[in-house]
């Protein structure tokens, strides 16, 4: 094989129905369907350059050398690709995120997303969309959702080729914001990874999961007719039952902190008095603010007013992985 480099670019993204919990860890085949909005502002540049003069794999992230867990697990994908090309060349990997470090934004579903395309495309395989979704997802679950454009929804499949992620509506079906609020930018002490494998503890999953597929199907229903209200009751009660989830495993994971909580009472507050805005959380304590174009901006200025928030981020949907450079060297 020739020395090949190639470059992608992937978004992060927001969940509306959240994964959490896998029915095979390994796999990370997950417990429930979900459904998430790419962010167009947020994303990660890849490339991987696969180079006969390299003895071992070697990691660059924001312009720093990876520390070993993250090069293990990025070396990890690149073994995956490497066998379904047939070679075993290691790679060089150097990755930026748009968004700043330490935002608390996490960059695993773009980093994973961009990772997989470049590295495939580097290596010489020509995948379909689905294929690479489902090889995006054995880095971490939620890259399988970047690889599609827009909405998508994460199919849950019977086995490794047949859970992937889907498009359900194109970027531009319904001009949403997310209005990330950073209220910290620590690093989370536990990980999703391990997060997941702690959800089966608490009582409360199995009952999450089996409501799941009707919350997903209600979601998707609400997200094509445009309708914010619907929509917006739907993922502020599924983000509310992951985090009661995680807060009764064994053991428990409190990710929320008091001007998590604020920030939650103040969107009530304002929806209350006529602002139409939802909220939802991820495996941290920053709130992502859902809601109209028309209305990003009001929502911005009232969360950078609110005490205890360091700073606000604006994204736009976006678009689904793409290949940007490709050559041999
Ligand atoms: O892809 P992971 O393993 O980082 O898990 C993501 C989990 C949540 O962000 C909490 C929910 C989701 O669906 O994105």
């Amino acid at each position: 094989m020739p020395n090949r480099k190639a470059t992608a670019i992937a978004c992060s993204n927001i969940a509306f129905i959240k994964y959490w919990g896998n029915r095979d860890d390994a796999l990370r085949l997950p417990a429930n369907p979900s459904l998430s909005l790419n962010l167009g502002d947020l994303y990660t540049t890849t490339t991987v350059a696969f180079d006969k003069g390299l003895e071992k794999d070697e990691v660059t992230i924001d312009d720093r050398p990876a520390d070993e867990a993250t090069r293990a697990r990025v070396s990890g994908h690149l073994d995956l690709v490497r066998q379904r090309a047939g070679h075993h060349t290691a790679g060089r990997v150097v990755s930026r995120n748009n968004f700043p470090a330490g935002a608390g934004i996490a960059s695993s579903a773009s980093g994973f997303a961009a990772l997989t395309v470049a590295a495939c495309a580097a290596a010489g395989l020509e995948l379909a969309e689905a294929e690479l979704s489902a090889l995006a997802r054995r880095g971490s679950g939620s890259a399988s959702r970047s690889v599609p454009g827009g909405y998508t929804e994460w199919v849950m499949g019977k086995g490794n080729a047949t859970s992937f992620a889907r498009s359900v509506a194109p970027p531009d079906h319904w001009g949403l914001r997310d209005v990330v609020v950073i209220v910290s930018r620590e690093h989370k002490v536990v990980g999703s990874s391990r997060g997941h494998g702690l959800a089966v503890g608490s009582r409360l999953h199995m009952s999450r999961v089996a409501a799941a597929p009707a919350m997903l199907a209600a979601c998707k229903r609400a997200l094509l007719a445009r309708d914010l209200e619907a929509m917006g009751t739907l993922i502020e009660q599924d983000a509310v039952m992951m985090h009661a989830v995680m807060m009764t495993s064994r053991p428990p994971l409190y990710y929320w902190l008091p001007a998590t909580m604020a920030v939650i009472k103040a969107a009530q507050g304002w929806r209350a008095a006529g602002l139409p805005v939802y909220f939802t959380i991820d495996a941290g304590p920053n709130v992502h603010l859902i809601c109209e174009a028309a209305r990003a901006t009001e929502v911005e200025t009232r969360a950078r007013g609110l005490p205890g928030v360091l700073d606000v981020l604006v994204s736009r949907p976006g678009g689904a992985a793409r290949l940007v450079e490709e050559h041999l060297f």
